[in-house]
């Protein structure tokens, strides 16, 4: 090839390198997710954006649950040093976007066609005044408990369905010298436990009116002191190391069979498969006692903080594109234990934990049963559901606490604004 043909080509292919470059954005992303699985897949996340020529720079705060994120997420929103993207989700996506701090990515949904892509009840929550103001990557089942096998051969107990049996199979599990409960004494994992508590004794319609309608009656009614009691009676099936232990430390427990079982979302299905364990196999997913008909789902999103840099704003509108392509949505949520919140998905290498959770929210959809989390932020302002949450475990910790004060607690904490 002649000299000059080379130096042409060279010219061009710099040209490319240049104009790629000059195209190249960086995001910073502020998240919440380090435990096993959960740092598995913010990388399926990173790789998607560098993919595109982007630079992605990692801002997570180690705190399941995202409370710590949110203080950290606060602080730097007023200092006026937002990141580019950051995990919000549910309302406090619409308190956000009220501040006037969040980009309209309504142009990347309009091109990407996300309202027939996205179930209405997802659509509406990543929209303000009309317009996408976040990207969805997955959907959570929150009402889920997870059962060792190995555990529950040698207390020879049963997986339970309902809250009688959860009590003999503890009892069984500990007859047998195993711990029947893994918890983390965390405030959010307290509000976790109760939220399925309060699902399974009282039901889908009930769980509306207490949780999400707040409504006193209810709150102050008969079934919630059975809710309360029962909550309490888990309590007493957990160990004493328990106060302050992180989540993916509880799975691990349940992973290793040293407990026999963990009321928790789907995301500690997330630290199974990292550690190479299978459902059926090694470990036993069922919905959590009482609830098999109910579904509490949590939908993780990103919100995109609005830019002044044009690179960085493209590279934020390709991350958006990203997140919501069939590609991301499985290699995410394989690894993140939730099912993809894109409809009409191929769950071909999903495992059957996952086949049940998207079976079973199109099933609860249409039977009423399918209710927001409110531990997980999907159903009420922060204000209310932090405090109301402060109030679960206050009653969790305090063993001389009567189920009848905490429902008084709670009752008062449902009118905080
Ligand atoms: C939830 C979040 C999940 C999961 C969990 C534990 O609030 O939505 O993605 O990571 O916390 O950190």
């Amino acid at each position: 090839m002649k000299s000059t043909q080379l130096f042409q080509r060279s010219i061009l292919a710099t040209a490319a390198v240049l104009a790629f470059a000059a195209h190249a954005g960086e995001v910073e992303v502020l998240h919440y997710w380090t435990s096993g699985g959960e740092a598995k897949s913010a990388a399926a996340l990173k790789a998607t954006l560098q993919a595109k020529g982007h630079v992605w720079k990692d801002f997570a705060v180690a705190g399941g649950g995202g409370d710590n994120a949110m203080t950290v997420l606060k602080s730097r929103v007023v200092s006026g040093n937002a990141p580019a993207a950051a995990q919000i989700k549910g309302p406090a996506l619409q308190e956000w976007a009220g501040e006037g701090v969040l980009a309209n990515i309504d142009d990347v949904a309009k091109a990407e066609k996300w309202d027939s892509l996205l179930p209405p009840v997802v659509a509406n929550v990543m929209k303000y005044k009309g317009n996408y103001i976040a990207a969805p990557v997955n959907v959570h089942r929150v009402n889920w408990l997870w059962a060792s096998n190995a555990a529950f051969k040698k207390a020879g107990a049963k997986v339970p369905t309902n809250w009688d049996e959860f009590f003999v199979a503890a009892e069984a599990l500990k007859k047998a010298g195993i711990i029947p409960v893994a918890h983390g004494g965390q405030n959010w994992q307290d509000f976790t436990t109760f939220e399925s508590v309060a699902l399974g004794v009282g039901g889908a319609d009930f769980y509306k009116q207490a949780l999400v309608q707040l409504d006193q009656g209810a709150l102050t009614g008969a079934t919630m002191t059975k809710v309360l009691d029962t909550f309490k009676k888990v309590k007493s099936y957990t160990d004493k190391n328990a106060p302050g232990r992180d989540w993916n430390l509880a799975t691990a427990m349940v992973i290793k069979g040293e407990a026999g079982m963990q009321l928790m979302g789907d995301w500690a299905k997330g630290e199974f498969v990292a550690a190479g364990k299978k459902p059926g196999a090694d470990f036993t997913c069922a919905a959590a006692p009482g609830t098999a008909k109910s579904f509490t789902f949590n939908v993780d999103s990103f919100a995109m903080f609005k830019l002044k840099n044009e690179a960085n704003s493209q590279a934020q509108k390709d991350l958006a594109t990203a997140i919501m392509s069939t590609d991301f949505q499985e290699v995410f949520n394989l690894n993140k234990g939730s099912i993809p919140v894109r409809l009409n998905m191929n769950l071909a290498k999903f495992d059957d934990c996952a086949k049940l959770s998207a079976n079973d929210f199109v099933a609860t959809a249409k039977n009423g049963g399918l209710v927001p989390s409110v531990a997980h932020g999907m159903a009420i302002g922060s204000a209310t559901s932090g405090a109301i949450q402060d109030a679960v475990s206050q009653f969790w910790n305090d063993d001389k606490m009567s189920s009848k004060d905490a429902q008084a607690k709670i009752a008062s904490a449902a009118k905080v604004k």
